[in-house]
């Protein structure tokens, strides 16, 4: 059975919105961190070209596997934003912004 992990905590808490299930989560820790340690499914895209699922994989800003749409924006990477109150936050299904 799935447990979610919850990072440890540090005094405060923010909600942010993943998917429209709302999330309390540790304040100061990245959406990345937040994604990984909540969802059952922990990913946080699917591949352009292969539609497999991509999870974070170096959390600096390199690999770009942790690309999300973030307060309607895409391509944020997710790994370098910190969550804050009231964020909505969707993982990226393909290519945004290419009409098919
Ligand atoms: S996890 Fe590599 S760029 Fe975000």
């Amino acid at each position: 059975m799935f447990k979610p992990f919850k990072p440890p905590a540090n005094g405060k808490e923010v909600t942010i919105d993943f998917e429209g299930t709302l999330l309390e989560v540790s304040q100061n820790i990245t959406v990345a961190a937040a994604v990984l340690g909540h969802a059952k499914k922990n990913f946080t895209r699917l591949s352009n070209v292969n539609s497999e699922k991509r999870a974070p994989c170096c959390f600096m800003g390199i690999c770009h596997e942790c690309l999300m749409e973030i307060d309607g924006i895409p391509n944020q990477q997710a790994c370098l934003i910190e969550v804050r109150e009231g964020m909505k936050i969707k993982r990226q299904l393909g290519h945004p912004g290419v009409e098919k």
